[in-house]
């Protein structure tokens, strides 16, 4: 296991290693620290099959097969029961998210819970390119430029790359739900599983989310129905507003302060405030990179002379972004991330003597934030002093930088449930995020709010590139990319029938869904509705079928929550999820099979 390493770029490698897309949970760890119930992953093994599929599914070119995984639970199952299709999105499958997803090994999850009521054949995909079904075998490449470990990419890249697009990977599943006789998998039903027989529903979120509503848009006579968790379907390059949903969690004054001293700290970078406080500056970030492990670093064992040499603006940017990555924040939530950063920066105490006291610069990063927090701020509290607020940031930094390194370490360590194939992953959904979704969660220097414009797009953009992915497939990948191709789909605007959205009210990935609240970039301010639009009729256009989870994140619903929120612990997304989607179905499913036109299944009324 690789141990996270706390500078510059290597802090983001970490992050991304557990975490690269946007549905990937971390779930073992917040369970242990905080959680309540056991859990125990051995002992269950949900069978595996495979199904081989085109590469290419658009041209004749012979291109060739390979062969695609997918887990199946019939327990339930009965004869004319529909199919439930739980796609894992950017993920491989471990044997342990099998049984986590499909054998509910711990906890209740919402494709089962929904087995059991409607006697449903249920499914797990894997996504082509992703954990054991790479359609060329992922190898070993040369080590990129700022990868310190290895890196890979399918056999014959950059060329074997191609096939990995939205497209090709929406049309597995239908290949797959047409020719499912052909799999592995066999009963004595196989004929009636056809999606022209029996009715095929899709639950997924984020990525996999996405997938299901473009399905249910582009392939309705496959798909007949779909819940749609947090899907960020609007593609874009510019993700700077995910950061919004962050922002708008924190508390006023800390949401304040923030805003407020990220500006400031840049002109401070920038030279605009003077070499003094530049040098201060340098100063608290070098002392607070040596107080990570305090033992390692008494006063007076370092050189404080060289902080002006090893200072870099985007080591900074990084570390002042930590506490409000997304990266981390979209699993926890704020209860388990910033808050911490705002309760440390609300009371840091000016001039108060710290743990290590006869060090000025030390003395602050090691403060005992025994400070009243004022309900105006920090700043407000001491008339508006942004280079003592450069200071309470700088504290409040190491105190998240500790925690941090916690959180990480423990994830990395003990995590029970890492992908098959985890590095390969890596690398996959670096290819389709630069080749199609863009969303990169950077400040955009025009706008900043709570991350610094020196941890922007492009920085952010290049930094991930170069750590996964071989300059010669860089080199081939577009500029920008070209986010027009999903759009077409509807982006913010999609409305297929039979669908249910939902989404998490602080989730940062909502900037992209069809609830985003990013009015000034074009989204529509769609808002949900409880009312069950008729089978087959999409609701009015500027409402969606589903809801809203208070104080929630990404992907609430689609299992047991697996941490304690502070909020309402007694309200429950995966209830309230299954309880909308069950009477919804009951109100879609009678109609199956009613709603055909030219033998296709009409697409949607509008
Ligand atoms: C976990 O479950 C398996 C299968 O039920 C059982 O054999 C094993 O003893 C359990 N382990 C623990 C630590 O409870
Ligand atoms: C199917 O699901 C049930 C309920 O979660 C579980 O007990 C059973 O082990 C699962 N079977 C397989 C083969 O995954
Ligand atoms: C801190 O450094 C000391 C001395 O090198 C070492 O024994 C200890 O394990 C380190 N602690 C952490 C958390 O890395
Ligand atoms: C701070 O105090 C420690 C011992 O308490 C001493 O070893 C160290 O040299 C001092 N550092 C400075 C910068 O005065
Ligand atoms: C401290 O660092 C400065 C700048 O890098 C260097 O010029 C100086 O020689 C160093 N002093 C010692 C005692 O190493
Ligand atoms: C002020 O900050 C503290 C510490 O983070 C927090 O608990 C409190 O809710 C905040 N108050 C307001 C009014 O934002
Ligand atoms: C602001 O705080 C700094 C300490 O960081 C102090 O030196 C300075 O005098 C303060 N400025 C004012 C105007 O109070
Ligand atoms: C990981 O698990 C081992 C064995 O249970 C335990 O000793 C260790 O403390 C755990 N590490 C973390 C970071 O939780
Ligand atoms: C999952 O279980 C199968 C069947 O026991 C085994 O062959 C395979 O190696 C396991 N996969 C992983 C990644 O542990
Ligand atoms: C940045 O702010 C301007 C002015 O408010 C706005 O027009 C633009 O859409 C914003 N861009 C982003 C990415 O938020
Ligand atoms: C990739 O490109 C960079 C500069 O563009 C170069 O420094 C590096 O050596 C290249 N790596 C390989 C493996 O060719
Ligand atoms: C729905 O509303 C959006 C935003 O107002 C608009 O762009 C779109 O064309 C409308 N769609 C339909 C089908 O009326």
């Amino acid at each position: 296991m690789l141990l996270p390493v706390l500078v510059s770029f290597l802090a983001v490698a970490t992050s991304f290693e557990r975490g690269h897309g946007p549905a990937y949970h971390q779930h073992d760890v917040l369970r242990r620290q905080v959680g309540t119930q056991p859990y125990n992953y051995t002992g269950y093994l949900v069978p595996s099959y495979s199904i081989s599929i085109p590469r290419d599914h658009f041209t004749d070119a012979g291109h060739g097969m390979y062969n695609n995984r997918y887990f199946i639970n019939d327990t339930y199952y009965q004869p004319g029961g529909p199919v439930f299709f739980y796609d894992q999105g950017e993920e491989g499958i471990s044997n342990t998210t099998a049984a986590r997803v499909l054998a509910e090994t711990d906890g209740t999850t919402a494709v089962m819970e929904l087995a059991r009521q409607y006697d449903v054949l249920a499914i797990l995909w894997e996504h082509r390119y992703y954990g054991l079904s790479p359609p060329f075998p992922m190898v070993l490449s040369d080590p990129p430029r700022f990868s310190p470990r290895p890196v890979y990419e399918p056999q014959g890249a950059p060329e074997s790359w191609q096939y990995l697009t939205i497209e090709q990977a929406l049309e597995d599943v239908v290949y797959f739900a047409n020719n499912l006789k052909t799999g592995q998998y066999q009963n004595t039903h196989m004929e009636q599983l056809s999606p022209k027989k029996t009715p095929w529903i899709w639950v997924g979120g984020s990525y996999a989310g996405d997938r299901g509503a473009w399905l249910r848009q582009r392939n309705p006579e496959v798909i007949y129905s779909t819940w749609s968790s947090s899907p960020p379907t609007q593609a874009m390059f510019d993700g700077s507003t995910f950061f919004n949903g962050v922002l708008r969690s924190l508390p006023s004054n800390c949401s304040a302060d923030v805003r407020a001293m990220i500006p400031h700290i840049d002109t401070v970078i920038s030279g605009k405030q003077g070499e003094e406080e530049l040098l201060k500056l340098q100063r608290l970030d070098y002392v607070l990179g040596l107080a990570t492990n305090l033992s390692n670093y008494l006063p007076g064992s370092y050189n404080i002379s060289e902080a002006q040499d090893v200072f870099t603006p985007s080591t900074l940017a990084t570390r002042l972004w930590q506490a409000f990555s997304t990266i981390i924040y979209q699993s926890y939530g704020f209860s388990y991330t910033s808050r911490v950063f705002c309760d440390a920066l609300e009371s840091y105490a000016p001039g108060a003597p710290g743990r290590i006291q006869n060090d000025s610069y030390l003395n602050v990063v090691t403060n005992l934030g025994t400070s009243q927090p004022s309900p105006s701020g920090f700043l407000a509290q001491h008339n508006g002093n942004l280079s003592l607020g450069m200071e309470a940031m700088m504290y409040a930094t190491h105190v998240y930088q500790a925690y941090y390194v916690d959180l990480v370490f423990a994830v990395s360590e003990n995590s029970s449930d890492s992908p098959p194939n985890g590095f390969a992953d890596v690398a996959s959904w670096e290819y389709q995020v630069n080749s199609q979704f863009g969303w990169i969660q950077a400040s955009n220097p025009e706008n900043v709010t709570i991350i610094s414009q020196y941890f922007n797009i492009s920085y952010y953009q290049q930094l991930t590139e170069q750590q996964y992915l071989t300059n010669a497939t860089i080199a081939e990948l577009p500029d920008r990319p070209g986010v027009a191709e999903i759009n077409r789909y509807g982006g913010w605007n999609i409305n297929p029938s039979n669908t249910m959205f939902t989404d998490g009210e602080y989730d940062p990935w909502r900037a992209a869904t069809v609830y985003s609240l990013e009015s000034q970039l074009g989204a529509p301010g769609n808002v949900p509705t409880t009312e069950i639009p008729a089978c087959g009729q999409p609701p009015k256009n500027g409402t969606r079928y589903g809801t809203i989870y208070p104080g929630r994140v990404h992907v609430p619903d689609l299992a047991e929550e697996w941490y304690l929120p502070d909020i309402d612990a007694d309200y429950s997304p995966l209830r309230i999820g299954l309880d909308l989607f069950t009477k919804a179905l009951d109100v879609w499913l009678p109609c199956f099979g009613e709603d055909e036109v030219d033998g296709k299944r009409k697409r949607f009324v509008a």
